[in-house]
């Protein structure tokens, strides 16, 4: 990512007032059931933390990283606010995941760096959740940052499908590695 990226990003949250209030992402609200209790979670490009602030609520151990220092700020203070103790770290994904441990659940909504996927796999513990959603080409105009039809189910198809959908520009995935 470009020193120019990272400072775009860092004002997409400083221009952002709102606090976001802990939520799992909407896409996922009808699986919820799937999503551990316990265990390790890593968020990849977590931004302001609700998601990550969420699985802490709910008992995971939860790393949250993402390239804005404005967004990693605002969730370490959601933490906080929420009283859940969650570790968040400014990284930069073009150099790959943060090293670390398997996880139970790796999240990433609205993210997609495809150059990430075998690392995503393997960052995953034997029956460890991946949960991703990222914009779609299905139901969109083609884009640069937008996955082609197929792609995830194509990218992450070592892993057990749970549930998965397309279209209205939003595509996702839970699987489990085996
Ligand atoms: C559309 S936002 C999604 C944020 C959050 N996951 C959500 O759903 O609200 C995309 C996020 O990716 C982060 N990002 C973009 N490029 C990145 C990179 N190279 N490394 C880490 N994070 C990055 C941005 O800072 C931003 O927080």
């Amino acid at each position: 990512m470009s020193a120019q990226d990272r400072t775009r990003w860092d004002a997409v949250y400083t221009d952002r007032d709102a606090v976001p209030t802990p939520a799992l992402p909407a896409v996922f609200h009808d699986h919820e059931d799937l999503f551990p209790h316990t265990g390790a979670a890593l968020e990849i490009a977590c931004g302001s933390g609700a998601a990550a602030v969420w699985l802490a609520r709910r008992g995971l151990d939860v790393q949250g990283v993402d390239v804005s220092t404005v967004a990693i700020d605002r969730a370490r203070a959601l933490a906080e606010q929420a009283g859940v103790t969650a570790r968040f770290e400014a990284v930069d994904l073009d150099d790959g995941l943060p090293p670390g441990d398997p996880v139970d659940l790796l999240l990433c909504h609205k993210f997609r760096d495809a150059r990430l996927d075998g690392q995503i796999i393997e960052r995953l513990a034997p029956g460890g959740l991946l949960a991703i959603c990222v914009l779609s080409e299905v139901g969109a105009a083609p884009g640069r940052f937008r996955a082609t039809s197929g792609e995830l189910r194509t990218a992450f198809s070592t892993l057990d499908e749970a549930a998965a959908g397309e279209g209205d520009g939003e595509a996702w995935l839970l699987a489990r590695r085996r």
